[in-house]
C-alpha cells in the first residue's frame, strides 16, 4: 500500500501553504557560472578561494558558488529558519580533504558550518554566512564481512541507510531515525531516539567507532579503547571536537515490522488520549513503540499516531485501542522497516520556519496528557487563527519502555544521568513569516514550562532534568543538557581544540 496517498487530507491542507513557501523562498538568479567566484569579495569568500585552490588537484572534493544547484542543495534545511546565505559551499569527498578545509578555516578564522541531513531545528547550528561544508559525498554503507557492524557515511539520511541494508539481504538493521529525511550525522552526534531504542538503546549506545577529523586537520579513528575521552565526548557533543566522516554502528536482526500512521478524526480525541495513557500504563514490551501527535494546522486539530512493533505481528490486543478510533486514514500493516519510515508525513511541513523544544518526562498520566492537549488547542487557536494562517503546532508524545537508557556500559556526555528513564516530549512549532521567529521561540519556551510545571505538580521531579539536545531550543543552557559532565567536556575541548577552531561554527558551545 502506498502510504503517502492515505495522507491526502493532511497534505491537502498543506498544499496551498507549500506553494506560498516555495514562492517566498524562490531566490533571485544572478549566477554567472558555477565555477566562478563572485566579484565582490568578503573575507569568507577569500577563504573559499583558498579552499578551492587547495583542493584543485583533488578529484574527490569541490567548492560551489552561489547560486549553483549544488550550492543551493548544500545550504538547504528542513526548516527554512535554519538556513543562511553562505559565501560558498564545499563538498569534501575524503577525510584528508576535510582536514585541509579545517586547516584553512582555522588559520583564517572564518565562520563555517557543517551540514549532514540539514534537519537542525536551531538557526545557525548547521548554517553560516561563511563557508558551508556539506558532507553529502560521504555516502558509504559498508557492512563488515560478519555483518555485525556497518560503516555509514555522515552525508546520508536514514532512508538511504535502511534501503541499502534491505538491498544487502543481511536481514539486519541499525538503531536509527524514525521518519523520512532525517540526517545520520546530527541525529547520531546528538543521541538518537529510534523505534528500536527500548530494545537496544540510543544510537550513540550502538557506536563502535568514529572516523573524526580533528580541528587541526588530523584524521583519526575514535573507539572506546583508543580514546575514551573523545569517545565519551562524541556521545554527544555534535560538532565540538571536529568533523565526523564515518560512524561504525552495530547491527541487529531485522524482520518485517508491523505499524504505520493513522490520521484520526478530530472527534476521536478522547479515545486517542485514553488509549495513549493506557499504553504508557500497560505496555512493557521493548519491541513496542508509539508516537501520538497532537497537532493543529491553521488552528484546525489534526491528531495522528505512528505505531511500531518490531515483528511482523504484534501481540494480540496491544494496539487495539489506538487502531480503533474513527480516522481519516489508517496506513497500518506488516511491511519492511523502510516502508514504515517512508510512511511518515514528516516532509509535509518542510520549508516552513520552525523550532523544536522539549520536556523530559518520567511518564504520561491521563492528567498530563490533558494538559498537553490543552496546550495544543490553546496555542493552535491563538497562534493559528489570529496571528498567521500558516501555523503548525505539534506536541509529540513518544513511548519508550523504562529500560531505554539502560543499554550503555560506558558513560556518555548525554544523558548525564541514566539512573531513570526520561522520555523526551517533542514540541514543534512551524510558521511562515521570518518576523515571527522570536515570538514563536518565546512561546514554545513558555509552553514547555507550563508542561514542566504540570509534571512537577504531579510529582515527576523533572524541573531540572537533562534535556535532549536534538530537541532543545537554542536558548537552553548547556548544563541542562550535560549536567555534571560539563567540566570533563570542557577539559576534553581544551585538549583537542586548543585554538577554538570549532567555535567558528554554530551549535552547543561552551
Ligand atoms: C522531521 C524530524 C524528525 C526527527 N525525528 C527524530 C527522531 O525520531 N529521533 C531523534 O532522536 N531525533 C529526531 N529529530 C531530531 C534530529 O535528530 C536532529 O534534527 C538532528 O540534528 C538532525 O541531523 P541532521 O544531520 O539532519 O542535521 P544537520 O542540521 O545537518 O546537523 C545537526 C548538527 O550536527 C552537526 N553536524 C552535522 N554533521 C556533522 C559532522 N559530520 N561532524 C560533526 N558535526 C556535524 C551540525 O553542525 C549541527 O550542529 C528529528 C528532526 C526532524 C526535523
Ligand atoms: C576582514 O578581516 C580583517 C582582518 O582579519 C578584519 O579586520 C575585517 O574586519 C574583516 N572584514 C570583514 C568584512 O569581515
Ligand atoms: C597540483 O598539482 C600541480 C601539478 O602536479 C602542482 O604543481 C601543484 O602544486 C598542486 N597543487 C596543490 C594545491 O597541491
Ligand atoms: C523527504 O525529503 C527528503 C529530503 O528532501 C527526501 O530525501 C525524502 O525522500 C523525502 N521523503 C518522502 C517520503 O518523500
Ligand atoms: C490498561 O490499564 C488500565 C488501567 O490500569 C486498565 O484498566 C486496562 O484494562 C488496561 N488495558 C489493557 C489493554 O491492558
Ligand atoms: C489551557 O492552557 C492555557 C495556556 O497555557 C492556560 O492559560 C489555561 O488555563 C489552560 N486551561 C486548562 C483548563 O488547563
Ligand atoms: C593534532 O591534534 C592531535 C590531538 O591533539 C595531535 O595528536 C596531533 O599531533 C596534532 N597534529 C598536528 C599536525 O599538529
Amino acid at each position: 500500500m502506498h502510504s503517502f496517498r492515505s495522507f491526502q487530507p493532511f497534505n491537502a491542507l498543506l498544499s496551498g501553504l507549500l506553494l506560498a513557501i516555495s514562492l517566498a523562498n524562490a531566490a533571485p538568479s544572478l549566477s554567472s557560472g558555477v565555477e566562478n567566484a563572485p566579484r565582490s569579495f568578503n573575507n569568507a569568500t577569500n577563504t573559499c578561494v583558498s579552499i578551492a585552490n587547495a583542493l584543485k588537484n583533488s578529484t574527490a572534493s569541490q567548492v560551489f558558488w552561489p547560486l549553483s544547484i549544488q550550492y543551493t542543495t548544500d545550504t538547504e534545511h528542513y526548516m527554512s529558519s535554519s538556513s543562511q546565505i553562505a559565501a560558498c559551499s564545499v563538498e569534501p569527498g575524503s577525510a584528508q580533504d576535510v582536514g585541509t578545509v579545517l586547516q584553512i578555516i582555522g588559520s583564517s578564522r572564518t565562520p563555517f558550518a557543517v551540514k549532514g541531513g540539514g534537519h537542525a531545528s536551531n538557526p545557525g547550528f548547521s548554517s553560516t554566512t561563511g563557508v558551508q561544508i556539506s558532507m553529502a559525498r560521504f555516502s558509504e554503507v559498508t557492512l563488515s564481512s560478519a555483518q555485525d557492524t556497518v560503516d555509514i557515511g555522515t552525508g546520508l539520511i536514514w532512508d538511504d541507510v535502511y534501503a541499502s541494508l534491505e538491498a544487502s539481504g543481511c536481514n539486519c538493521n541499525v538503531v536509527g531515525g524514525r521518519v523520512s529525511g532525517v540526517g545520520v550525522a546530527g541525529f547520531t552526534l546528538g543521541g538518537g531516539y529510534s523505534w528500536k531504542s527500548s530494545q537496544y538503546g540510543l544510537t550513540i549506545d550502538t557506536i563502535q567507532a568514529y572516523e573524526l577529523v580533528l580541528p587541526n586537520g588530523t584524521v583519526t579513528t575514535v573507539t572506546e579503547s583508543s580514546n575514551s575521552d573523545l569517545f565519551f565526548g562524541l556521545r554527544v557533543r555534535f560538532n565540538n571536537f571536529g568533523i565526523v566522516t564515518k560512524f561504525t554502528l552495530r547491527t541487529f536482526p531485522q524482520t518485517q515490522v508491523w505499524g504505520g500512521a493513522i490520521v484520526y478524526l478530530p472527534t476521536s480525541i478522547d479515545d486517542v488520549k485514553a488509549a495513549t495513557a493506557a499504553f504508557f500504563q500497560n505496555v512493557t514490551d521493548p519491541k513496542a513503540a508509539i508516537i501520538t501527535e497532537f497537532n493543529t494546522l491553521a488552528g484546525i486539530p489534526v491528531i495522528t499516531a505512528s505505531l511500531f512493533y518490531d515483528a511482523p505481528t504484534p501481540p494480540a490486543g496491544m494496539f487495539d485501542a489506538l487502531v480503533a478510533p474513527a480516522a481519516l486514514s489508517k496506513d497500518v500493516s506488516t511491511r519492511s522497516f523502510s516502508s514504515l519510515v517512508l510512511s511518515s508525513p514528516s516532509n509535509s511541513t518542510a520549508g516552513l520556519r520552525g523550532r523544536f523544544h522539549t520536556v523530559s518526562l518520567t511518564g504520561y498520566s491521563a492528567d498530563l496528557i490533558d494538559v498537553i492537549w490543552n496546550e495544543t488547542q490553546h496555542w493552535g487557536e491563538s497562534l493559528g487563527s489570529l496571528l498567521e494562517t500558516g501555523t503548525f503546532i505539534s506536541y509529540d508524545i513518544e513511548f519508550f519502555t523504562s529500560g531505554v537508557l539502560s543499554h550503555s556500559t560506558t558513560p556518555s556526555a548525554y544523558p548525564p544521568d541514566r539512573s531513570r528513564a526520561l522520555l523526551p516530549l517533542n514540541l514543534y512549532f512551524a510558521w511562515l513569516a521570518p518576523t515571527s521567529d522570536s515570538f514563536f521561540e518565546s512561546t514554545i519556551e513558555q509552553s514547555a514550562q507550563t508542561i514542566t510545571d504540570a509534571a512537577d505538580a504531579e510529582g515527576q521531579n523533572i524541573g531540572d532534568a537533562p534535556l535532549y539536545g536534538n530537541y532543545a531550543v537554542d536558548s537552553t543552557s548547556l548544563d541542562r543538557i550535560y549536567g555534571a559532565n560539563l567540566p570533563r567536556l570542557q577539559s576534553i575541548k581544551a585538549t583537542y581544540d586548543p585554538n577554538s577552531v570549532m567555535d567558528l561554527s554554530g551549535g552547543w558551545r561552551f
